[in-house]
């Protein structure tokens, strides 16, 4: 289960945030909890949950080690502030920083150098969905971003399926919608990497989810978490997203 905080909270709000999420969270084994705050506020998450059963993201990277890029953050650098996870291509990178497919691939094997876990977006536009070209963009996305790892560095990525009508919007994909949507990329990675790693990687759901829609998203059996934006902000609504309790 992981939270993606957006541009919000500074270090002392992170602060106050795990001072109330970590207790409410404590005694859960079960599940992976990961939250990617700014890159300004990673420090003082990572500080905030030593020690803990909570993992710190980054929300971006940029390729390569360091160099004459400025304003740009390396994979490097973040692991060296202690980070495990990194999202790559959200929707709002792909549409406000134009990432493209080519971008994915060397974002991934940037995180993958400096050991941090990639979770990499892919998901469809309302009027892709309408005029019934889900399967075409996502297999596009996939081909383009996944497709080109090895094995060896596709193992090591999550996957987050994020519908973009579905972000923000309150306009969750039913569990049905949802369903269909992660097998039809899991058949994708099977017929890419194999049975083995399509059973293994790891599919996380995005797009409006909250305490009360989590439950039955994730009974559906390609679900296997969530990647959480708006509901991931507020302690106590994140720990019930993580426990499923409405
Ligand atoms: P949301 O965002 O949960 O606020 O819809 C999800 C995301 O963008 O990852």
């Amino acid at each position: 289960m992981a939270g993606n905080w957006k541009m919000y909270k500074t270090p002392s709000e992170t602060r106050a945030f795990f001072d109330a999420f970590e207790p409410l969270v404590a005694d859960v084994t079960d599940c992976d909890i990961a939250l990617c705050p700014p890159y300004l506020s990673l420090e003082a998450a990572v500080a905030a949950t030593e020690g803990s059963n909570i993992a710190i993201g980054a929300q971006n990277l940029y390729p390569g080690k360091e160099g004459a890029f400025t304003g740009e953050i390396s994979g490097h650098m973040l692991s060296a502030v202690g980070c495990k996870y990194v999202i790559v291509a959200h929707s709002e990178r792909r549409e406000y920083f134009n990432e493209s497919e080519a971008d994915v691939v060397k974002k991934v094997r940037a995180a993958l150098e400096y050991s941090l876990t990639p979770i990499v977006c892919v998901g469809e536009k309302l009027q892709d969905r309408e005029s019934g070209n889900t399967e075409t963009v996502l297999g596009g996305q996939f081909d383009g971003g996944l497709a080109p790892l090895t094995p060896e560095e596709f193992s090591k990525v999550v996957i987050a399926y994020e519908p973009v009508w579905a972000i923000g919007t309150g306009r969750t994909a039913t569990p049905e919608i949802a369903q269909a949507t992660h097998k039809f990329l899991r058949s994708k990675v099977e017929a890419k990497f194999g049975a083995e790693a399509a059973a293994a990687t790891r599919i996380l759901y995005g797009g409006s989810v909250k305490p009360d829609n989590v439950k039955k998203l994730m009974s559906e059996d390609d679900i296997d978490g969530a990647l959480v934006g708006g509901a991931s902000l507020d302690p106590k609504s994140f720990a019930a997203i993580v426990k499923f309790q409405a």
